[in-house]
Protein backbone atom coordinates (compact mmCIF):
# COMPACT_ATOMS: atom_id res chain seq x y z
CA UNK A 1 0.00 0.00 0.00
CA UNK A 2 1.49 2.99 -0.97
CA UNK A 3 0.90 5.70 2.29
CA UNK A 4 2.85 8.84 0.23
CA UNK A 5 1.12 11.69 0.41
CA UNK A 6 1.70 15.35 -1.77
CA UNK A 7 0.77 18.66 -0.11
CA UNK A 8 1.67 21.41 -2.90
CA UNK A 9 5.48 21.25 -2.95
CA UNK A 10 5.48 18.74 0.19
CA UNK A 11 5.85 15.09 0.02
CA UNK A 12 5.13 13.26 2.60
CA UNK A 13 5.95 9.32 3.52
CA UNK A 14 2.72 9.20 5.06
CA UNK A 15 -0.79 11.09 6.14
CA UNK A 16 0.16 10.35 9.91
CA UNK A 17 1.99 13.65 11.70
CA UNK A 18 1.61 15.23 15.08
CA UNK A 19 0.65 18.05 16.02
CA UNK A 20 2.85 21.07 17.36
CA UNK A 21 2.66 21.83 20.90
CA UNK A 22 1.82 17.84 21.89
CA UNK A 23 4.42 16.40 21.34
CA UNK A 24 7.54 18.45 22.50
CA UNK A 25 10.62 18.52 20.59
CA UNK A 26 10.10 14.96 20.14
CA UNK A 27 13.33 14.01 22.39
CA UNK A 28 10.57 13.26 24.93
CA UNK A 29 8.86 10.81 22.93
CA UNK A 30 11.42 8.72 21.59
CA UNK A 31 11.10 5.65 23.70
CA UNK A 32 7.50 5.57 22.99
CA UNK A 33 7.41 6.13 19.31
CA UNK A 34 9.55 4.80 16.32
CA UNK A 35 9.63 8.62 15.24
CA UNK A 36 10.86 7.61 11.75
CA UNK A 37 7.60 6.52 10.97
CA UNK A 38 5.81 9.01 11.59
CA UNK A 39 4.30 10.89 8.23
CA UNK A 40 5.98 14.07 9.66
CA UNK A 41 7.09 15.95 12.98
CA UNK A 42 6.00 19.94 14.14
CA UNK A 43 7.68 20.95 16.99
CA UNK A 44 6.25 23.70 19.55
CA UNK A 45 6.01 26.71 17.93
CA UNK A 46 8.92 28.65 17.97
CA UNK A 47 8.69 32.75 18.26
CA UNK A 48 11.63 35.21 17.10
CA UNK A 49 12.32 36.02 20.72
CA UNK A 50 11.98 33.62 24.25
CA UNK A 51 8.55 33.63 25.66
CA UNK A 52 8.04 32.82 29.29
CA UNK A 53 4.16 32.20 28.55
CA UNK A 54 1.34 32.30 30.61
CA UNK A 55 0.95 32.64 34.58
CA UNK A 56 -1.01 29.37 36.01
CA UNK A 57 -3.04 27.39 35.19
CA UNK A 58 -2.13 26.62 31.75
CA UNK A 59 -4.33 23.51 31.17
CA UNK A 60 -7.75 22.32 32.68
CA UNK A 61 -9.48 18.99 31.61
CA UNK A 62 -12.88 19.74 30.02
CA UNK A 63 -15.27 17.07 29.37
CA UNK A 64 -13.90 15.03 26.51
CA UNK A 65 -11.47 17.94 26.18
CA UNK A 66 -8.57 19.55 27.60
CA UNK A 67 -8.43 23.75 27.67
CA UNK A 68 -5.16 24.97 27.36
CA UNK A 69 -3.44 28.36 27.91
CA UNK A 70 0.55 28.05 27.47
CA UNK A 71 0.92 31.00 25.90
CA UNK A 72 3.88 29.77 23.80
CA UNK A 73 6.24 29.68 26.28
CA UNK A 74 9.69 28.75 24.49
CA UNK A 75 13.26 29.92 23.83
CA UNK A 76 13.28 31.35 20.77
CA UNK A 77 14.46 30.57 17.37
CA UNK A 78 18.02 30.69 17.71
CA UNK A 79 17.89 28.35 21.00
CA UNK A 80 15.69 26.23 18.68
CA UNK A 81 18.21 26.01 15.91
CA UNK A 82 21.28 25.37 18.38
CA UNK A 83 19.26 22.71 20.69
CA UNK A 84 16.48 20.98 18.95
CA UNK A 85 17.29 20.98 15.19
CA UNK A 86 20.03 18.98 15.01
CA UNK A 87 18.38 15.92 17.07
CA UNK A 88 14.61 16.69 15.12
CA UNK A 89 16.40 16.84 11.83
CA UNK A 90 18.18 13.51 12.00
CA UNK A 91 15.22 11.50 12.93
CA UNK A 92 14.33 10.02 9.57
CA UNK A 93 10.89 11.99 9.53
CA UNK A 94 10.07 15.14 7.92
CA UNK A 95 10.34 18.23 10.00
CA UNK A 96 7.77 20.80 9.66
CA UNK A 97 8.86 23.69 12.11
CA UNK A 98 5.80 25.88 12.92
CA UNK A 99 6.63 29.58 13.88
CA UNK A 100 4.77 32.22 15.46
CA UNK A 101 5.29 36.54 14.73
CA UNK A 102 3.46 39.08 16.44
CA UNK A 103 3.98 41.28 13.05
CA UNK A 104 4.59 39.61 9.31
CA UNK A 105 8.15 41.11 9.69
CA UNK A 106 8.64 39.04 12.44
CA UNK A 107 7.42 36.21 10.56
CA UNK A 108 9.64 37.40 7.76
CA UNK A 109 12.74 37.02 10.49
CA UNK A 110 11.69 33.90 11.66
CA UNK A 111 12.00 32.28 8.02
CA UNK A 112 14.94 34.16 7.30
CA UNK A 113 16.74 31.99 10.70
CA UNK A 114 15.20 28.60 9.24
CA UNK A 115 16.47 29.24 5.78
CA UNK A 116 18.93 26.74 4.17
CA UNK A 117 19.17 24.86 7.21
CA UNK A 118 19.24 21.10 6.55
CA UNK A 119 16.69 18.63 7.47
CA UNK A 120 13.66 21.01 7.47
CA UNK A 121 11.08 19.72 5.25
CA UNK A 122 8.64 22.79 5.42
CA UNK A 123 7.03 25.87 7.66
CA UNK A 124 3.94 26.00 9.39
CA UNK A 125 2.53 29.60 9.89
CA UNK A 126 1.19 29.64 13.12
CA UNK A 127 -1.19 32.31 12.53
CA UNK A 128 -4.18 31.09 14.69
CA UNK A 129 -2.65 30.70 18.52
CA UNK A 130 -5.52 31.89 20.65
CA UNK A 131 -3.36 32.37 23.54
CA UNK A 132 -1.01 34.95 22.86
CA UNK A 133 -2.10 38.98 22.97
CA UNK A 134 -3.19 40.03 19.24
CA UNK A 135 -1.85 35.98 17.89
CA UNK A 136 -5.16 35.49 15.96
CA UNK A 137 -5.15 38.24 14.24
CA UNK A 138 -3.49 36.98 11.40
CA UNK A 139 -5.52 33.96 10.95
CA UNK A 140 -8.45 36.18 11.49
CA UNK A 141 -8.92 38.26 8.83
CA UNK A 142 -8.65 36.57 5.25
CA UNK A 143 -6.41 39.92 3.81
CA UNK A 144 -3.90 39.78 6.93
CA UNK A 145 -3.21 35.91 6.01
CA UNK A 146 -2.68 36.25 2.79
CA UNK A 147 0.02 39.52 3.29
CA UNK A 148 1.84 37.17 6.06
CA UNK A 149 1.51 34.32 3.87
CA UNK A 150 3.39 35.83 0.89
CA UNK A 151 5.89 38.15 2.78
CA UNK A 152 7.21 34.73 4.44
CA UNK A 153 6.93 33.24 0.58
CA UNK A 154 9.03 35.67 -0.73
CA UNK A 155 11.93 35.24 1.52
CA UNK A 156 11.62 31.25 2.20
CA UNK A 157 12.50 28.53 -0.40
CA UNK A 158 10.87 25.73 2.01
CA UNK A 159 6.97 24.84 1.32
CA UNK A 160 4.75 26.89 3.42
CA UNK A 161 1.53 25.39 5.22
CA UNK A 162 -0.62 28.23 6.83
CA UNK A 163 -2.77 26.61 10.11
CA UNK A 164 -5.90 28.13 10.48
CA UNK A 165 -7.91 29.30 13.49
CA UNK A 166 -11.61 27.88 13.79
CA UNK A 167 -12.50 31.13 15.95
CA UNK A 168 -13.81 33.17 12.70
CA UNK A 169 -16.92 33.12 10.90
CA UNK A 170 -16.06 31.87 7.38
CA UNK A 171 -13.01 29.76 7.83
CA UNK A 172 -13.01 28.77 3.78
CA UNK A 173 -12.69 32.67 3.45
CA UNK A 174 -9.20 32.52 5.45
CA UNK A 175 -7.94 29.21 3.53
CA UNK A 176 -8.43 31.05 0.80
CA UNK A 177 -6.26 33.80 1.38
CA UNK A 178 -3.85 31.74 2.02
CA UNK A 179 -3.98 30.06 -0.76
CA UNK A 180 -3.86 32.96 -2.57
CA UNK A 181 -0.88 34.11 -1.05
CA UNK A 182 1.00 31.49 -1.53
CA UNK A 183 0.58 28.64 0.85
CA UNK A 184 0.88 25.29 -0.65
CA UNK A 185 -1.57 23.85 1.97
CA UNK A 186 -3.52 24.79 5.10
CA UNK A 187 -3.70 23.25 8.72
CA UNK A 188 -7.20 22.85 10.16
CA UNK A 189 -7.75 23.35 13.01
CA UNK A 190 -5.58 25.14 15.92
CA UNK A 191 -7.61 24.83 19.34
CA UNK A 192 -11.14 26.52 19.64
CA UNK A 193 -11.33 29.48 22.01
CA UNK A 194 -13.44 28.25 25.50
CA UNK A 195 -13.17 29.24 29.56
CA UNK A 196 -13.33 26.76 33.20
CA UNK A 197 -14.94 28.59 35.83
CA UNK A 198 -14.39 27.70 39.08
CA UNK A 199 -18.14 29.01 40.65
CA UNK A 200 -17.14 28.53 44.37
CA UNK A 201 -14.02 30.96 44.18
CA UNK A 202 -16.13 32.67 41.47
CA UNK A 203 -12.56 32.28 39.72
CA UNK A 204 -11.40 31.33 36.31
CA UNK A 205 -9.42 27.99 36.09
CA UNK A 206 -6.79 29.74 33.72
CA UNK A 207 -4.41 31.92 34.17
CA UNK A 208 -5.29 33.76 30.88
CA UNK A 209 -9.20 33.58 32.05
CA UNK A 210 -9.04 32.21 28.06
CA UNK A 211 -8.04 29.31 26.68
CA UNK A 212 -7.73 27.22 23.29
CA UNK A 213 -10.05 23.67 23.44
CA UNK A 214 -8.71 20.59 21.87
CA UNK A 215 -9.67 16.62 22.18
CA UNK A 216 -12.34 14.45 20.95
CA UNK A 217 -15.03 17.41 21.82
CA UNK A 218 -13.73 19.72 18.60
CA UNK A 219 -13.20 16.90 16.50
CA UNK A 220 -17.28 17.90 14.77
CA UNK A 221 -16.20 21.39 14.58
CA UNK A 222 -12.49 20.46 12.86
CA UNK A 223 -14.51 17.78 10.21
CA UNK A 224 -17.42 20.93 9.75
CA UNK A 225 -14.21 23.38 8.77
CA UNK A 226 -12.16 20.72 6.75
CA UNK A 227 -15.65 19.64 4.78
CA UNK A 228 -16.23 24.07 4.08
CA UNK A 229 -12.01 24.63 2.62
CA UNK A 230 -13.05 20.94 0.68
CA UNK A 231 -15.74 22.29 -1.05
CA UNK A 232 -14.69 25.83 -1.53
CA UNK A 233 -10.69 26.26 -2.09
CA UNK A 234 -8.17 24.07 -4.28
CA UNK A 235 -5.66 23.61 -1.60
CA UNK A 236 -4.37 20.77 0.05
CA UNK A 237 -5.99 20.54 3.92
CA UNK A 238 -4.10 18.98 6.91
CA UNK A 239 -6.64 18.24 9.22
CA UNK A 240 -6.73 18.34 12.95
CA UNK A 241 -8.82 18.26 16.09
CA UNK A 242 -9.44 15.35 18.16
CA UNK A 243 -8.20 12.46 16.02
CA UNK A 244 -7.41 9.43 18.51
CA UNK A 245 -8.30 6.64 16.76
CA UNK A 246 -7.95 5.09 12.76
CA UNK A 247 -11.62 5.91 12.16
CA UNK A 248 -11.12 9.36 13.42
CA UNK A 249 -8.04 9.54 10.72
CA UNK A 250 -10.45 8.20 7.84
CA UNK A 251 -13.27 10.49 8.94
CA UNK A 252 -10.99 13.32 8.17
CA UNK A 253 -9.42 12.24 4.98
CA UNK A 254 -12.74 11.08 2.83
CA UNK A 255 -13.76 15.00 3.94
CA UNK A 256 -10.85 16.08 2.39
CA UNK A 257 -8.01 16.21 4.23
CA UNK A 258 -4.70 15.13 2.25
CA UNK A 259 -3.13 14.09 5.59
CA UNK A 260 -3.70 14.52 9.74
CA UNK A 261 -2.43 15.87 12.93
CA UNK A 262 -2.78 14.46 16.11
CA UNK A 263 -2.62 16.43 19.19
CA UNK A 264 -4.11 15.97 22.63
CA UNK A 265 -4.59 12.16 21.72
CA UNK A 266 -0.69 12.07 22.06
CA UNK A 267 -1.26 12.68 26.13
CA UNK A 268 -3.77 10.48 26.72
CA UNK A 269 -1.77 7.58 24.22
CA UNK A 270 1.63 8.64 23.04
CA UNK A 271 1.73 5.44 20.67
CA UNK A 272 -1.51 6.38 18.70
CA UNK A 273 0.19 7.56 15.86
CA UNK A 274 2.07 4.11 15.42
CA UNK A 275 -1.44 2.35 15.60
CA UNK A 276 -2.91 4.68 13.02
CA UNK A 277 -0.32 3.85 10.59
CA UNK A 278 -0.69 0.17 11.66
CA UNK A 279 -4.22 -0.08 10.49
CA UNK A 280 -4.49 2.57 7.93
CA UNK A 281 -3.19 0.29 4.77
CA UNK A 282 -6.45 -1.98 5.84
CA UNK A 283 -8.69 0.73 6.22
CA UNK A 284 -7.69 2.38 2.32
CA UNK A 285 -8.27 -1.38 0.69
CA UNK A 286 -11.55 -1.47 2.54
CA UNK A 287 -12.63 1.22 0.50
CA UNK A 288 -10.76 -0.35 -2.67
CA UNK A 289 -7.87 2.37 -2.44
CA UNK A 290 -4.49 1.47 -3.51
CA UNK A 291 -2.79 5.27 -2.26
CA UNK A 292 -4.56 7.90 0.45
CA UNK A 293 -5.35 10.36 -2.60
CA UNK A 294 -7.84 7.79 -3.80
CA UNK A 295 -10.13 8.39 -0.92
CA UNK A 296 -9.24 12.07 -0.08
CA UNK A 297 -12.46 14.02 -0.41
CA UNK A 298 -14.67 11.35 -1.72
CA UNK A 299 -17.44 11.87 0.91
CA UNK A 300 -21.02 11.59 -0.44
CA UNK A 301 -22.76 14.40 -0.06
CA UNK A 302 -26.80 14.39 -0.33
CA UNK A 303 -27.63 15.79 -3.46
CA UNK A 304 -29.82 18.99 -3.20
CA UNK A 305 -32.88 19.12 -4.09
C1 LIG B 1 -1.09 21.90 25.37
C2 LIG B 1 -1.22 22.31 23.93
C3 LIG B 1 -0.27 23.15 23.36
C4 LIG B 1 -0.39 23.56 22.03
N1 LIG B 1 0.58 24.35 21.49
C5 LIG B 1 0.51 24.67 20.17
C6 LIG B 1 1.55 25.41 19.56
O1 LIG B 1 2.56 25.78 20.16
N2 LIG B 1 1.41 25.73 18.24
C7 LIG B 1 0.33 25.32 17.49
O2 LIG B 1 0.26 25.62 16.30
N3 LIG B 1 -0.66 24.60 18.05
C8 LIG B 1 -0.58 24.27 19.36
N4 LIG B 1 -1.58 23.51 19.92
C9 LIG B 1 -2.74 23.12 19.09
C10 LIG B 1 -2.59 21.72 18.50
O3 LIG B 1 -1.47 21.63 17.66
C11 LIG B 1 -3.86 21.34 17.70
O4 LIG B 1 -4.03 22.21 16.62
C12 LIG B 1 -5.12 21.38 18.56
O5 LIG B 1 -4.84 20.92 19.88
C13 LIG B 1 -6.26 20.57 17.98
O6 LIG B 1 -5.90 19.23 17.82
P1 LIG B 1 -6.22 18.07 18.91
O7 LIG B 1 -7.67 18.18 19.24
O8 LIG B 1 -5.84 16.79 18.25
O9 LIG B 1 -5.35 18.38 20.09
C14 LIG B 1 -1.48 23.10 21.26
C15 LIG B 1 -2.43 22.25 21.83
C16 LIG B 1 -2.31 21.85 23.14
C17 LIG B 1 -3.34 20.92 23.72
Amino acid sequence: MDLQVRLGRLTLPNPVLVASGTFGYAREMQSLVDLARLGGIIPKTVTRQPRAGNPPWRTVETAAGLLNAIGLDNDGVDAFVEHHLPYLASRGAPLIVSVAGKTEQEFVELALCLEGRTGIAAIELNVSCPNVSGGVDFGAVPARCMAVVSKVRQVSSLPIIAKLTPNVARIDEVAQAAADGGADAVSVINTVQGMAVDWRKRKPLLGNVLGGLSGPAIKPIALRCVHQIAQAVRIPIIGIGGISSLDDCMEFLVTGATAIQIGTANYFDPTISMKILDQLPDALASLQARRVADIVGTLRLPTKP
